[in-house]
């Protein structure tokens, strides 16, 4: 049985983590979507538990899919649940070098080895900071995200104020 882990803060999860999520439900047996506690990037918008219920219901469609959080070194983790593969999606050059960084060192610490797919050129664009900073002064995230998600933007930010006089 072959487990990998797809980990990430998922703040929230945009339509290219739903892409290498189901795609690599195709390659592996077992998946597990593993949940960054404490982003360390950002104040995260999302708390642990939406995040994760986001996860499931955007991941429902797929049997062989678990979400689950960790804290601290994602090879400890990946050890505890006898995870042999971690998967990342590269969107573009510009994510090599700290990919391939924490490929290595990652490899180093375990001996787990990270898989790459690469991103649809879709969603290649995108990114969870970008739709956040986007959804939060009202723009049009309905293409980018679930849609569960963009609900959850809608209520957490409201409507996008109305100018006067316009
Ligand atoms: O979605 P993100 O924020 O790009 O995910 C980054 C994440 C959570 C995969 C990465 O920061 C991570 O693995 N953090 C756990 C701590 C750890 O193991 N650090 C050493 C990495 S070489």
């Amino acid at each position: 049985m072959t487990t990998a882990l797809c980990p990430g803060s998922f703040d929230p999860v945009t339509n290219g983590h739903v892409d290498i999520i189901e795609r690599s439900a195709r390659h592996f047996e077992d998946v597990i979507v593993a949940v960054i506690r404490n982003p360390q990037k950002t104040q995260s918008l999302f708390s642990l538990e939406e995040r994760q219920e986001m996860l499931h219901e955007v991941t429902a469609h797929l049997g062989n899919v678990k979400i689950d959080f960790f804290k601290g070194l994602l090879v400890d983790y990946a050890r505890d649940r006898g995870a042999s593969a971690i998967v990342k999606g590269l969107r573009a050059v510009s994510d090599f070098d700290i990919e391939l960084q924490m490929a290595q060192m990652n490899q180093r610490l375990s001996g787990i080895d990270t898989f790459f797919l690469g991103s649809s050129p879709r969603h290649s664009f995108l990114s969870s900071s970008l739709v956040r900073e986007v959804a939060r002064f009202g723009g049009d995230v309905s293409s980018m995200v679930p849609a569960v998600v963009a609900t959850r933007l809608a209520e957490r930010f409201g409507d996008p104020p109305a100018t006067e006089g316009e």
